[in-house]
C-alpha cells in the first residue's frame, strides 16, 4: 500500500489542520510527524499561508467572463512515440467542437500541445538515443504534422518545455506554497511510469501490475513536495455538487463524486529522481511532477509571445477555459487535482471536463504502451482526413468506447459520404446541367412555399446544432445525415427526370424540385462543416461559391433560403470518392483484399476552413 510516511513543516500542517474546510483532519493526524526544518519561504511564513485561498483574493478580476468567448482544450499529448489514432481521437472531436462554436460566431481558442517532461520521456528519448530536448522536438513536430494532415485548425500549440511554460508554472507552484499548500515529506509507494503516478495497491492487478498498461509498478521511496489536495475536500463536494454540468458526461460525474468521498490524499508534486522537468523553485535538487507541470499547460498557451510571461497576464487572455477536452482515464486529474489547484492559487475553474470514452481493440484501449495502436497517418494517406474525421465521430458515441474494424469504416464512409451525400448531389448537379444549363430557375425560398420537405430540413438542422451543444457528436452527424436521406427520398419520390420530359408546367417543377434538393445540400455543407471540411468545401464550391464565402459561413445561414435564382452551379463532379475494395490474387478471399481510395479525381483543396 502507497503510504506517506512522514510529513513536515509545522506551518503548513497548522494551516491544513486550521483551514475551516479541511475536515479529515482526524485522518492526517494518524500520518503527520513533524521532523523536518521548516520552509524558509516568506510567504510561506506570513500569516496568509494560515488561509487557503479558496476565494477570488487575486487574479479573478483579470478572468474574462466574456459570453462569446469559447475556449476549449485537448489534453498535452506525451511526446514518449509519436501519435496514434487514440491520441487522434480527443483532437478531431476538439476541432469539430471549435469549428462549430465558431459557426456560432464565438471567439474560439483552441489550445492543443505536448507534454514533454518526466521519467516516462526521458527514458524514451534514451532509447532512442537522443537527448531528451532532441526527442521531444523531433514528437511533438510529429503531432503537429498529423494535426496538418487531420485539418486540425488549433489556434494555440503549447510545448512544456517552452520557457513561457516553465516561467507560469514556477509562478504558480510559488503562489500555491505562499498559500500554505505545499510541504514536503517523504513518500514510498508503488509507482507507474507510464501513468506518471503513485497507485494504490488495491487497484493493481496480480504482480501490482497496473490495469491500464499491463506493466508492473515500481516500489519507489523519495523524499518530495507534496500538494495539500486533502484541504479541498469539501470544497470540491460544493462544487460538484452546486455545478453538475462540470463533470460529463453525466454518468461520469458520480464516479468523481465517489472518488472525493472516498477521501483526498495528498499527492507529491516533485520528483527527487526525475532530472528532465522544471525545477523547483528554491531547490534545484528536486524537479516539479509532470503532472503539476503539464496542468499548467492549458493557462501558459494563452499567454502572447510577445509578452513577458506571467500568470496574470496569460489568464486574462482567456482562463477559465470552456472545455476540457479528456480520455476517461485522465479524469481524476482534471476533475480533482486540477481543480484544487486552481482553488489554491484562487483562480476559476474550467466550465466542464468532459471525459470521453476510449478507442479499443480488441477490448483493450488502443494505446503507445500496449504497442495496439492504429496509424492515424496510414488511415488519412489511404481515404483522406474527412473520412476518419467522419468515420470516428458517427461511429463512436462521443463518452462511449468504441471499437475500429475496418469493414465498419469503409462501409460507413461509403454509405454516408459516398452515397447519401455525394450522389445526390452529383445526380441533382447532372439533371440541372441537362436541364436548366446549371443554373437555377427560382429563389429556394419561392421553390419550398408550402413543402413539408423544407420544415423536416429546418427541424433536423435545429436537431444538429442541438446535438452539437451537447457534445453527441455522434447525434449531431446523424441529424444532419437524415437531411441527405429525406432529400434522396425527396427525388426519388418526385422523379424530376420525368417530369422534365413532360415539359411545360411539370417542368417547372422539376426544375424547383432540383433547387430544393441544392439547398438541402447548401445546409449539409454549413451544418457537416464541422466534422467534414474539406467535402464540404468541395460542396459549397460546386454550389457556386468560392472558398472565401464557404470560410465566412456562419450557422445561421443553415436558415432556409441562401440560394437564389439565377445562381450557376460548378460542372458536376464528385465530390468524395468511394473507397473501393480490390480483390488481390486468384481467391478474392478477406486475406487477399486490398483498399483504396476510387480513381476519381477528387481536388484536394489545402488549407481548408483555417480559423
Ligand atoms: N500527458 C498526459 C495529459 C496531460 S494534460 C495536461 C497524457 N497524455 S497521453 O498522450 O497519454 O494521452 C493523451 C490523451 O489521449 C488522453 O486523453 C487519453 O485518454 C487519450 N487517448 C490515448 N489513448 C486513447 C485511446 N485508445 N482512445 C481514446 N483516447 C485515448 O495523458
Amino acid at each position: 500500500m502507497a503510504v506517506v510516511r512522514v510529513h513536515s513543516s509545522i506551518q503548513s500542517s497548522l494551516c491544513i489542520l486550521s483551514h475551516p474546510l479541511y475536515s479529515t483532519s482526524r485522518n492526517l493526524k494518524t500520518r503527520l510527524h513533524f521532523p523536518r526544518p521548516l520552509f524558509s519561504s516568506p510567504s510561506f511564513s506570513s500569516g496568509r499561508a494560515l488561509f487557503c485561498s479558496c476565494r477570488a483574493d487575486n487574479f479573478k478580476g483579470s478572468e474574462r467572463e466574456v459570453s462569446d468567448s469559447f475556449v476549449l482544450t485537448t489534453p498535452l499529448y506525451y511526446v514518449n512515440a509519436p501519435p496514434h489514432m487514440g491520441s487522434a481521437y480527443t483532437t478531431i472531436a476538439a476541432d469539430a467542437i471549435a469549428r462549430f462554436q465558431r459557426l456560432l460566431g464565438k471567439k474560439v481558442i483552441f489550445i492543443t500541445g505536448t507534454d514533454e517532461h518526466g521519467e516516462k520521456i526521458a527514458t524514451a528519448a534514451a532509447t532512442c538515443g537522443s537527448s531528451p530536448s532532441e526527442h521531444c522536438d523531433v514528437i511533438s513536430q510529429a503531432y503537429k504534422t498529423l494535426w496538418q494532415d487531420l485539418d486540425i485548425a488549433y489556434d494555440k500549440f503549447i510545448r512544456t518545455t517552452n520557457p513561457k511554460h516553465e516561467a507560469i508554472v514556477k509562478e504558480f507552484y510559488s503562489r500555491v506554497l505562499a498559500n500554505g499548500d505545499i510541504y514536503r515529506a517523504d513518500y514510498e509507494g508503488l509507482y507507474c511510469i507510464n501513468c506518471e503516478e503513485y497507485k494504490d495497491e488495491k487497484e493493481l492487478l496480480e504482480n501490482n501490475c497496473c490495469p491500464m498498461h499491463l506493466k508492473p509498478c515500481v516500489l519507489r521511496k523519495e523524499d518530495n513536495y507534496f500538494f495539500a489536495l486533502s484541504k479541498y475536500q469539501k470544497l470540491l463536494e460544493e462544487t460538484l455538487t452546486q455545478n453538475p454540468d462540470f463533470v460529463q458526461p453525466s454518468f461520469r460525474l458520480n464516479e468523481v463524486q465517489s472518488w472525493i468521498k472516498s477521501g483526498l490524499r495528498d499527492f507529491s508534486i516533485s520528483r527527487a529522481s526525475v532530472d528532465w522537468g522544471i525545477p523547483v523553485p528554491n531547490d534545484n535538487k528536486q524537479t516539479i511532477y509532470v503532472w503539476f507541470d503539464a496542468l499548467l499547460g492549458y493557462i501558459s498557451a494563452l499567454s502572447e509571445d510577445n509578452e513577458q510571461p506571467n500568470l496574470q497576464s496569460a489568464v486574462s487572455s482567456g482562463w477559465p477555459a470552456s472545455l476540457h477536452l479528456i480520455g476517461k482515464d485522465i479524469l481524476r486529474f482534471h476533475a480533482v487535482y486540477w481543480p484544487a489547484m486552481l482553488l489554491s492559487a484562487g483562480l476559476s475553474l474550467p466550465k466542464t471536463v468532459f471525459g470521453h470514452g476510449f478507442l479499443t481493440k480488441d477490448g483493450m484501449k488502443m494505446g503507445k504502451s500496449l504497442g495496439n495502436t492504429l496509424e492515424p497517418n496510414d488511415l488519412v494517406q489511404r481515404f483522406g482526413s474527412d473520412a476518419v474525421r467522419y468515420f470516428f465521430l458517427r461511429e463512436v458515441e462521443f463518452g462511449n468506447d468504441g471499437d475500429y474494424s475496418e469493414d465498419r469504416f469503409i462501409n460507413t464512409v461509403n454509405a454516408h459520404l459516398a452515397n447519401t451525400i455525394g450522389n445526390l448531389l452529383n445526380r441533382t448537379l447532372g439533371l440541372l446541367k441537362k436541364n436548366c444549363q446549371s443554373t437555377l430557375a427560382v429563389d429556394s425560398t419561392l421553390a419550398a412555399e408550402g413543402n413539408a420537405f423544407k420544415d423536416t430540413v429546418d427541424k433536423l438542422v435545429e436537431k444538429a446544432k442541438f446535438q452539437y451543444e451537447n457534445l453527441s457528436l455522434s447525434s449531431a452527424c446523424e441529424a444532419v445525415l437524415e437531411i441527405g436521406n429525406a432529400g434522396n427520398l425527396y427525388i426519388d419520390e418526385r422523379a424530376p427526370w420525368s417530369l422534365f420530359k413532360q415539359g411545360a408546367a411539370a417542368s417547372e417543377a422539376a426544375a424547383k424540385d432540383l433547387v430544393i434538393i441544392l439547398e438541402a445540400m447548401r445546409i449539409i455543407a454549413i451544418a457537416l462543416s464541422p466534422v467534414t471540411p474539406r467535402l464540404c468545401l468541395r460542396i459549397y464550391e460546386q454550389l457556386g461559391y468560392t472558398k472565401e464565402q464557404f470560410n465566412a459561413t456562419t450557422w445561421s445561414e443553415t436558415e432556409w433560403g441562401g440560394l437564389k435564382s439565377g445562381q450557376v452551379m460548378a460542372q458536376p463532379k464528385p465530390v468524395f470518392a468511394r473507397i473501393e475494395i480490390e480483390a488481390e490474387g486468384g481467391d478474392g478471399g478477406e486475406a487477399a483484399k486490398k483498399v483504396g481510395k476510387k480513381k476519381e479525381k477528387i481536388p484536394h483543396t489545402q488549407g481548408v476552413a483555417q480559423a
